[in-house]
């Protein structure tokens, strides 16, 4: 009996607490928000993996913007979070007032070295990381990874004149990802990859593909940061970190003989970081660099075979490149030149960004001006990259797929395209990523016609609401038809 009173306390106390007091706090703050549900907050559907938080956040944004305001609030369970929907503070907390949103929760933890990389650390540490890192995606440094990345993108579509059709598009592409950001940061990456393929492979998939159970565990990252932080909750097993380490270390000792990669250019730009600061960023740029590339590609492929005047025009300004240049430097600077590629790339990252939202928080206090709303200390903030995107007043007609939005002439805010984020904590891997979307959607047009294959249920495209990121449910059946074989 007495159990059960004190049990049934404690139940009220929550349900109290929770209700009148952690569900009330965008209230007491005067900022509008929909109705939450004890327990669920606002985010019953994402919790319940009913709805893609992206999706559910696109809602929001949609929401907040028909009632013309700045921001609205959102419960992700008990957790508020303020979702951020006029440009103009957007441009606030990621440029201009940086200084006070310095930070973005992601699961790390300090008996886990492998998970203090560039996306989850903090403070003056992650300022020093970036500042020694940002220099391996600087122009030139990729520029004179176009071969490396070229030679690796051949070897996959020779397989494709020899796979029977049809083929799984995402788990293609991304069989091409994982190699070529294993061949810049690897020495001798075949070798290492033909070992190690299977586990590493594995591993990178269990990045992105969760279980029910990861899921939870990632969204409570978020939604509870100090009390999973806090815990020793591992995430990376000691084989796998003992694998990437050992490679790392021999390939730092090596000192990149094998051509130009990232190796030669970290020990040209700087010889003094631990090697277990290496290898953390080596593993985010290993997991990041391939799903996230990947992802463009496939969806990119995936519109230019549904709409195949683009195609054409695509592949008739593929032409143009000098068929001398393909598998030379000189290929990379033709592709930027070919104005319609380059537009499907942007265009593509508009309607799909890999990163479906932006996540900051707040590191110290701050007011935001002509509201009487003041953020504190550890406050999230979120910025719905899908919304925005989404936005009919920023993009008319937003489901289709215009690459001519991104000709030269159109001008817009610059946080109303930020597939990338944006101000000091935005993405270093931009570069590479469009280099090597160029280079492997410009080498399978060369060769091959596009067309989506009848098993893919098309448009639209039905999305996994499990998925942390952006990824189809059910993958992209494509056919390729070799060029030669068409009359
Ligand atoms: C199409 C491809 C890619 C997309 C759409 C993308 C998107 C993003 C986004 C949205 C962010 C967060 C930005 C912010 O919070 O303002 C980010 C951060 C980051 N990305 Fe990428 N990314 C891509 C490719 C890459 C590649 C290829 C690499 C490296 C090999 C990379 C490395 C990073 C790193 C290290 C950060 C954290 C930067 C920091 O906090 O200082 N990304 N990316």
């Amino acid at each position: 009996m007495l159990i059960y009173i004190c049990l049934t306390s404690i139940f009220l106390a929550i349900y109290f607490y929770v209700n009148y007091h952690r569900l009330k706090h965008w209230k007491r703050k005067g900022v509008a928000t929909l109705e939450p549900q004890f327990f669920f907050g606002n985010a019953k559907s994402v919790i319940l993996q009913r709805e893609h938080v992206g999706t559910a956040l696109k809602n929001v944004y949609k929401h907040c913007r028909q009632r013309q305001l700045p921001f609205f609030g959102y419960y992700m369970f008990t957790t508020p979070i303020l979702i951020v929907c006029d440009l103009d503070l957007v441009r606030k907390i990621m440029v201009t007032d940086f200084d006070h949103f310095k930070d973005r929760i992601f699961y790390r933890n300090d008996k886990e070295p492998l998970s203090l990389h560039l996306v989850s650390i903090d403070g003056a540490r992650w300022k020093e990381n970036r500042t020694k890192f940002a220099p391996l995606f600087g122009s030139l440094n990729v520029k004179l990874l176009y071969d490396r990345v070229s030679k690796c993108v051949d070897k996959y579509i020779a397989q494709l004149h020899e796979v029977a059709q049809p083929i799984e598009l995402e788990g293609f592409v991304s069989k091409i990802t994982l190699d070529v950001i294993a061949c810049c940061l690897f020495e001798n990456s075949s070798e290492f990859m033909e070992k190690n393929r299977e586990e590493i492979v594995q591993y990178a998939e269990k990045f992105w593909k969760l279980s029910p159970s990861e899921s939870f565990v990632r969204l409570m990252v978020i939604v509870f940061p100090d009390v999973i932080l806090g815990t020793k909750i591992k995430t990376m097993s000691d084989k796998k970190k003992n694998l990437f380490l050992s490679k790392v270390a021999a390939i730092l000792q090596e000192g990149g003989h094998d051509g130009y990669n990232f190796v030669r250019i970290l020990q040209a730009e700087s010889h003094d970081l631990p090697l277990e600061n290496i290898a953390a960023n080596w593993w985010i740029f290993f997991v990041v660099g391939y799903r996230t590339v990947s992802s463009l590609i496939s969806f990119c492929l995936y519109e230019l075979a549904m709409n195949q005047s683009y195609q054409m025009r695509v592949v008739e300004e593929c032409k143009e490149i000098n068929s001398n240049a393909i598998g030379q430097m000189r290929f990379l600077d033709q592709c930027l030149k070919v104005k319609l590629i380059y537009c499907t790339l942007p265009e593509t990252l508009r309607k799909y960004p890999a990163s479906t939202m932006i996540r900051r928080q707040c590191t110290k206090e701050y007011r935001v001006v002509g509201t009487s709303l003041t953020l504190n200390r550890g406050d999230n903030v979120y910025i719905s990259t899908l919304g925005i995107h989404s936005d009919p007043n920023l993009y008319p007609d937003p489901e289709k797929f215009l690459p001519e939005r991104f000709a030269e002439g159109h001008s817009r805010h610059p946080c109303a395209y930020i597939p990338f984020g944006a101000g000091p904590r935005s993405c270093m891997g931009q570069r590479f990523a469009f280099m090597e979307a160029k280079i492997v959607v410009a080498k399978i047009l060369k060769d091959f016609h596009i067309s989506v294959n009848d098993i893919t249920d098309s448009e639209p495209l039905p999305m996994d609401p499990k998925a942390f990121e952006l990824q189809t449910a059910n993958g992209i059946w494509m056919n390729f038809q070799k060029k030669s074989s068409i009359r």
